[in-house]
């Protein structure tokens, strides 16, 4: 194969839950889809969030890598106070019961009027218990919050058509954590189209 064909290598992404610390030096509990490059951590936040405004501020967050579906669900339901604890080498929160955190110092930002890239080091990480195997119910239960993330820009059709998939999973192979972060998102879907098939009534 010539240099020209060479594919650049594909970058995989991992879903987490990042937590940062407000302005008022509480928890801000947020996923966000992480990269690892040149042994950085990339995380891309769309403008404005308020994660964004906690790491430029504050320069510091902990990736929490958990299998508990409902802290992913939660996030878009008005559900965000989770217990944590103190992080150990950076000033931050680590959410309890995860399997997994890192702790993460900003090193650089490349800004940009939608999507700024920051680039954080890696200062001290922990494995609290060990990954069980992937689990269908909590892939669905990711998709279904990303696709309520996006709600306002998606056609509702495609939507119910996700569902209809992703419920399949549900069915098998949920557990209770899976099945409530299922009905908290199926229950938001729902406010939401009863609140645009009254917009088109009025
Ligand atoms: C699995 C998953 C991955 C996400 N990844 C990103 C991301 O990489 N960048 C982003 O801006 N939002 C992402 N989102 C949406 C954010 O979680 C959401 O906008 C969140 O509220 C962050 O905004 P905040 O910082 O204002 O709280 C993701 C959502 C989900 C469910």
């Amino acid at each position: 194969m010539s240099l020209h064909n060479q594919q650049k290598q594909p970058e995989m992404i991992y879903e987490t839950i990042v937590t940062t610390v407000d302005a008022q030096g509480q928890p801000h509990v947020a996923p966000f889809g992480i990269r690892e490059r040149n042994g950085l951590v990339l995380i891309a936040p769309f403008k404005p969030s308020s994660s964004l405004d906690n790491f430029l501020r504050e320069r510091t967050a902990v990736l929490n890598l958990t299998d508990d579906v409902r802290v992913f669900a939660g996030a878009f339901t008005a559900r965000r106070n989770w217990q944590v604890r103190k992080a150990y080498h950076v000033a931050g929160f680590v959410l309890e019961g995860v399997l997994a955190h890192r702790e993460l110092e900003l090193v650089e930002v490349k800004d940009d009027g939608l999507r700024p890239e920051l680039y954080f080091r890696v200062v001290h990480e922990a494995t609290h218990a060990p990954f069980r195997g992937f689990n269908r119910a909590q892939a669905a239960v990711v998709e279904l919050a990303v696709l309520v993330s996006r709600l306002h820009m998606l056609p509702i059709e495609k939507i119910e058509a996700e569902i209809t998939y992703l419920e399949i999973a549900i069915k098998k192979t949920a557990g209770e954590r899976e099945l409530e972060a299922w009905g908290w998102l199926i229950e938001r879907i729902d406010n939401h189209k009863a609140a645009i098939s009254g917009e088109n009534q009025a």
